[in-house]
């Protein structure tokens, strides 16, 4: 009887030891730290500070960022020598750039993720403030590149989810090298004409999710760099901008493919393109396939469908060439809507490389309220169910 209620003893306290160090979750709040929520004491130090904090932890750990204007400066948060592999980052207020642009202008990156595993960004607003940096641009005069708003690099199991991001010097947000990461919940904007302010780009990463997102901009939505595989783009709102990009690839020789992409139930309003791959007319090993475009709504969009792989902007480093990259395996399945030029679908492959099983399937688009038209070039496939513009694919 002893030995047994002592065995229980043990149980329960066993069990409550083993359930106070899961949910054991160590807290850093950036104001404790120093950070000022006035939009104009620079709050770099106790950012970092925070993720110095919970990096060295062997707790699982928030980073907690209360309401208010928190203005940063360039700010990388390394993660090769954490301890942790789950930091949450919980924002209910909004970083916000220097807004002098030369700050964070030159740096390539604003908040930079590298070598991070785990970590978790919830809400929160990121204001890089491009607007002067743009008109500098738009003015002709030298201005800094300009920098990408949040990136991450060679790193695994992110997870972002309802984050705003306004106003990018240059790409908003940046997933490259990078393994399972998850953007769900996302609100990118900038104006329709803010020069390269690209909402989101993979690259060189898979299994990577993008979900339940607005994004409107000035240039693509969403852009997808060479090396990407399993990339699952869902419920997806993208205009103003230049729609959902597969490249420009092929410009290096050596490139690594993509493959494997999803683009399901995506809205595209007033952009110049909906649904695009694009390669440079240059000689690659790089490839397309397995891709799948499937119940895409197109409201007055200039390029619907369109593949261009004569892409060779002012005709410079590339004259005369065609592209080497391999396009195969495209589907474009229960695509309707409205065109804003007549050719709605244009499949412009490489003459050196055509492109081969191209599947049309339930395919609708008009132009002012007649069937749009279609034009293909090197491209081999298949049409079924109604397909509108003409399939002009060879098989
Ligand atoms: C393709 O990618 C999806 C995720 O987007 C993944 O679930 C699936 O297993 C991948 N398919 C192959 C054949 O790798």
């Amino acid at each position: 009887m002893a030995s047994l209620v002592s065995f229980l003893a043990f149980h329960f306290l066993f069990t409550i030891f083993q359930y106070s160090s899961l949910a054991a979750n160590v807290n850093y709040n950036v104001q404790t730290l120093g950070a000022k929520p006035d939009g104009k004491t620079d709050s770099t130090k106790a950012f970092l500070s925070a993720w110095t904090s919970a990096c060295a932890s062997g707790q699982p750990a928030t980073i907690y960022v209360p309401p208010g204007r928190f203005l940063l400066g360039t700010a990388t948060f390394a993660g090769q020598s954490c301890k942790n592999q789950a930091i949450t980052i919980q924002i209910d207020g909004t970083l916000v750039a220097p807004s002098n642009y030369n700050v964070i202008g030159n740096s390539g990156t604003w908040i930079n993720f590298e070598g991070v595993t785990g970590v978790s960004v919830i809400g929160g607003t990121l204001d890089a403030q491009g607007a002067n940096l743009w008109a500098c641009k738009n003015s002709g005069k030298s201005c800094p590149t300009g920098a990408t708003t949040l990136a991450f690099y060679n790193s695994k199991n992110i997870m972002i989810s309802g984050l705003s991001s306004i106003n990018s010097q240059m790409f908003h947000i940046l997933v490259y090298g990078s393994q399972n990461a998850k953007l769900v919940g996302m609100k990118v904007s900038a104006p329709g004409n803010s020069p390269n302010t690209d909402g989101i780009h993979v690259e060189k990463s898979s299994s990577v999710t993008i979900m339940n997102s607005k994004i409107g901009t000035g240039d693509d939505c969403i852009s997808i760099g060479p090396g990407t595989s399993n990339l699952w783009i869902e419920n997806v709102a993208c205009g103003p901008g230049h729609g959902i990009s597969i490249g420009s690839l092929g410009w290096e020789m050596q490139e690594p493919g993509v493959q494997n992409v999803t683009v399901k139930s995506a809205t595209f309003t007033g952009t110049q393109n909906g649904v695009r791959v694009k390669t440079w007319a240059r000689p690659s090993k790089g490839f397309v396939k397995y891709v799948l475009f499937q119940h895409l709504v197109m409201v007055n969009v200039e390029n619907p469908i369109i593949i261009d792989q004569n892409y060779c902007p002012g005709g410079q480093n590339c004259p005369d060439q065609v592209s080497g990259v391999k396009i195969s395996d495209i589907t474009y399945q229960d695509i309707h809507g409205s065109s804003a030029t007549e050719i709605a679908m244009k499949l412009d492959c490489s003459k050196g490389n055509p492109c081969s099983d191209i599947n049309l399937e339930d395919v609708k688009l008009t132009y002012k309220n007649e069937p749009a038209h279609s034009s293909c070039i090197n491209a081999d496939g298949k049409a079924s169910g109604l397909v509108q513009p003409n399939n002009c694919l060879y098989n």
